[in-house]
């Protein structure tokens, strides 16, 4: 971080620098934001990481309630992979998000759900949010879920999602949500691995004018399933569904029966929150494993700074409450700051591509946040559909989930922010807990395409990916990873220390490698690139080849696969899958077909390739080892560029790969 973007001479750069909008820094149209010039910035990131004992407690103390105080805010090291923050410090999660609040400012709308009708619009507020919370709290521990039992959650985006994390947080049962997009198969593994004793879902999910049959692919799930002894569904269509006496309740009737008060656990700050799985590189997703204290800390905190939260925003984030986007930023982050949250349960383009705009209008949003995929998407169907509302609430708008494109910023900051918000392109992950690189809205200067700077207490590194040496100085691109530890990153994954210290600690040790890379350019801004690992990205939705290329295996036909991603105007990567078949079985016409409804089937809608190609062999060395960069070559169409070819155990099937991709 050499340059001030400030003194950035920007008429002779590639680049474009867009300072921060004016209107931000002026008193008489905006709070002031609570960091408000690039010197201050610097100072507050440099005590962050220089001092995190002083920077973090005093922040912990401010943000959070605690039932008992911390003595210790740090502890541990990358290189013995132990790290703990706030150790003796004691606080529950819900009563920093609920409680807190409702005793203060029962009244204060907590959450606006917005249905996936656009008339159906429910405000709940913190007072009713508690009882709510309570209630579900008393019906999981009668029946028997105490402290420490793992809880799944299967659910659309309706308020007894929120009301779910938030029961099993305030027991201290760690909630494992699976994004209710995944298959009936996806979803056992996740309940299995983590040993789930109950399983919350809803009868029928609502999306796009569409019912969702998510009860039915529960029932499917835990057909091989032991340790689950209750399903409890919330009744949201009403729609007739099947069911297991004995096994499945009616949240509405046990509800009724539960007493509107439960007293929040007492949870150590280290004391596990939850569970998300995410897919890795290489083998079944992980449950990656997030404290309590730490993680609180950094959701608020990003929610306070990032986007700059005042009182009486409406904070709106579109990402699903199945992905980490949405635990962080439409219920923890939030929530913990006592902020009106946004809950959507339709999509951008129902009933028309205006409905965001429509959303944030009629809500007076003050913070939006969404996904490149998404903001493309729109862009395509034409400006007609965002111009013409009332979009003069907003202040800051965020992006998130893969690198967003210029145009696309541009368009973001044009036509939605109007040129007058500040557009954050925020860099993290899972296992990050919370945003680690990112612009302040009215501190930095912004790239598109760039996500500028690292967040407070973060210490990015970029490294040689041979050597992992650290690149010093700017203009550098390599491996991204972290120095130091910080207090919402992943503490472990679920039953499997080993495989997060070989993941994330032990590839550079010392440091936290993200399995992206990325460049620090002239004036230290930092743009990631991408995974370098094979993991994929697609809407957002992260995929390992691996599971993928296991999906297709599982068809009888099926000999080998091979997938990688490939560009995509729209979804940013796309999945293409290399398929060979059996000795003997012939190529049946719709095969591809049926293999794409294979993968769909058993991990979920969103992971369908998009072109499966049957050939007669990969192209592998002589070990046997498939080659997926010249795979991956040929479908971005820079087979001109294949490279070294001769390690190929036949380099003559590359032109029929050619030909099969192009024609
Ligand atoms: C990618 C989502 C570039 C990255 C919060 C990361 C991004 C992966 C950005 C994590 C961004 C996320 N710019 N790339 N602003 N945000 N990514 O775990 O590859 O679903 O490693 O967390 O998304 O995806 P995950």
């Amino acid at each position: 971080m050499s340059a001030n973007p400030d003194q950035v001479d920007t008429t002779s750069r590639v680049d474009p620098i867009h300072p921060v909008p004016s209107r931000l820094l002026d008193p008489a149209q905006c709070p002031t934001p609570y960091v408000s010039s690039f010197d201050q910035y610097k100072t507050m990131w440099k005590e962050s990481v220089e001092q995190p004992e002083k920077f973090f407690g005093n922040l912990a103390n401010e943000l959070l309630t605690w039932s008992k105080p911390f003595e210790t805010v740090r502890h541990g090291s990358f290189q013995e992979g132990d790290v703990a923050w706030f150790l003796e410090g004691e606080l529950n999660a819900c009563y920093n998000c609920v409680d807190r609040h409702a005793l203060k400012n029962p009244n204060k709308v907590a959450i606006i759900h917005e249905g996936d009708e656009p008339d159906y619009v429910k405000k709940i507020t913190y007072g009713e949010l508690l009882q709510e919370v309570s209630k579900l709290a008393n019906v999981l521990k009668a029946r028997g879920v105490k402290k420490g039992d793992n809880v799944a959650i299967y659910m659309p985006m309706i308020p007894e999602a929120i009301v779910s994390l938030l029961a099993c947080a305030r027991i201290g049962a760690p909630h494992s949500v699976i994004f209710a997009g995944f298959s009936a198969e996806s979803l056992r593994d996740r309940v299995v691995d983590a040993s789930a004793k109950i399983v919350i879902t809803a009868d029928e999910g609502r999306r796009g004018g569409k019912n969702i049959a998510t009860k039915r692919i529960v029932d499917d799930a835990l057909k091989a399933c032991d340790s689950v002894s209750n399903v409890l569904v919330y009744q949201r269509t009403g729609s007739e569904i099947p069911w297991t006496e004995g096994r499945d309740l009616w949240w509405h009737e046990e509800m009724a029966k539960a007493r509107s008060y439960c007293a929040p656990e007492r949870m150590n700050s280290e004391d596990p929150l939850f569970l998300l799985y995410t897919s890795g590189s290489t083998g079944t997703p992980k449950g990656v494993l997030h404290t309590t204290g730490g993680y609180l800390l950094g959701a608020a905190a990003t929610v306070k700074y990032i986007f700059d939260y005042q009182e009486n925003d409406i904070f709106a984030c579109m990402a699903d409450i199945g992905w980490v986007t949405g635990h962080s930023y439409i219920v923890y982050g939030p929530l913990t700051l006592g902020a009106t949250t946004v809950l959507f349960e339709s999509t951008p383009t129902y009933p028309t591509p205006a409905r965001f705009w429509e959303l944030i209008a009629k809500h007076k949003i003050t913070q939006f946040y969404t996904a490149p995929t998404a903001i493309r998407a729109l862009r395509r169907l034409g400006d007609q559909w965002v111009e013409g509302h009332d979009l003069s609430s907003l202040r800051v708008i965020g992006s998130v989930g893969e690198p967003i494109n210029p145009e696309a910023w541009d368009w973001y900051n044009e036509k939605v922010g109007k040129g007058r918000c500040a557009v954050v392109d925020t860099y993290w992950q899972t296992e990050t807990g919370s945003i680690i690189i990112t612009p302040l809205p009215g501190a930095i200067a912004t790239k598109p395409g760039s996500a500028t700077f690292p967040f407070f207490g973060i210490d990015p590194v970029l490294l040689d990916p041979a050597s992992g040496k650290e690149l010093e100085g700017n203009g550098v691109t390599g491996v991204l990873a972290v120095r130091q530890p910080w207090p919402s990153m992943a503490r472990t994954v679920y039953n499997n220390h080993s495989r997060f210290l070989d993941t994330y600690l032990k590839p550079y040790p010392g440091y936290y490698f993200t399995g992206d890379g990325a460049s620090r350019d002239i004036d230290g801004y930092y743009w990631v690139r991408g995974r370098v690992d094979d993991v994929i990205n697609v809407s957002g939705h992260r995929l390992s080849t691996s599971e993928i290329e296991s999906a297709l295996v599982l068809h009888h036909s099926v000999a080998e696969a091979a997938v990688i991603g490939g560009h995509d105007d729209l979804t940013g990567q796309c999945i293409h899958a290399f398929v060979t078949l059996k000795p003997n079985v012939e190529e049946a016409e719709g095969l591809e077909k049926e293999l794409s409804l294979q993968v769909r089937k058993i991990i979920g809608p969103f992971a369908t390739p998009k072109r499966i190609y049957l050939v007669s062999d990969h192209p592998k060395t002589r070990s046997g080892k498939i080659m997926r960069r010249i795979l991956r070559k040929i479908v971005n169409a820079e087979h001109h560029e294949l490279g070294d070819t001769s390690t190929l155990a036949d380099p003559s099937i590359i032109p029929s790969l050619i030909t099969k991709v192009h024609g």
